[in-house]
């Protein structure tokens, strides 16, 4: 499941992300890169130790634990700090498959990466290029978001950055690890949530409420790991 999350960040915080990360040291994006990434990858990345990212890093992960729609979609476990990239006039990134599991450098501990994470900072007027496309099981998905948007997709999908051709691209991209690894089963279980939430809108109150509610909590009882 592919799934769009508006307004992660203000336009207050994009312009103050923005701000920062125009001041700070962009090094060669392969060095986060697996052996086969880095054949096909080319742009601009912050280092994992920069502490301009650690900072922007810790505010998006705040914001996203106070987004309902993103608990929802992705019943996070653990989020990987956000990294944060660039791509400049004649950048991509070609055909790959994110790494399995990654290491948090300053922890040790790994993230199985479940999810995916483009969160934008450019919005579309300041480039030409640089879609991101991610071949879905229903085709071929292509994603080009307004700043402070997130596209959040399973890390099993092939996907790509088109080449830039005007103006740069940056963004903030990430993993996390669901409490629920199989993305059919997450996906139930956000169609699930999001038509109780809509019965309790238009009939709150209603007796079946408790019982769907139940539903769904023993269905995650049954299916998370935590
Ligand atoms: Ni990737």
């Amino acid at each position: 499941m592919l799934i769009q999350i508006p307004d992660v960040l203000t336009q207050a915080e994009v312009l103050q992300f923005r701000k920062e990360l125009d001041q700070t040291n962009w090094v060669d994006g392969r060095i986060t890169a697996g052996h086969q990434s880095a054949q096909v990858k080319d742009n601009m990345q912050l280092p994992e130790t920069s502490p301009v990212a650690i900072e922007l890093g810790r505010t998006i992960v705040h914001a996203l634990y106070r987004n309902p729609l993103f608990i929802s979609a992705a019943l996070p476990a653990k989020i990987f700090p956000p990294l944060f990239n660039r791509y400049d006039g004649g950048h991509s990134f070609g055909n790959h498959i994110d790494n399995s599991i990654r290491r948090i450098p300053a922890t040790g501990e790994q993230v199985r990466t479940d999810l995916s994470v483009t969160l934008f900072l450019s919005s579309p007027e300041e480039y030409d290029g640089g879609e991101l496309v991610i071949e879905d099981t229903y085709g071929q998905q292509s994603v080009k978001l307004p700043a402070g948007h997130m596209v959040l997709y399973p890390s099993t999908s092939l996907h790509r950055v088109l080449p830039i051709t005007r103006g740069s691209r940056v963004s903030s991209f990430f993993w996390l690890q669901s409490m629920v690894r199989r993305d059919a089963q997450r996906s139930l279980l956000f169609n699930l949530d999001g038509a109780i939430q809509k019965v309790g809108a238009s009939m709150p109150g209603h007796a079946s409420l408790v019982e769907f509610t139940g539903v769904y909590h023993n269905l995650l009882r049954e299916w998370a790991e935590v």
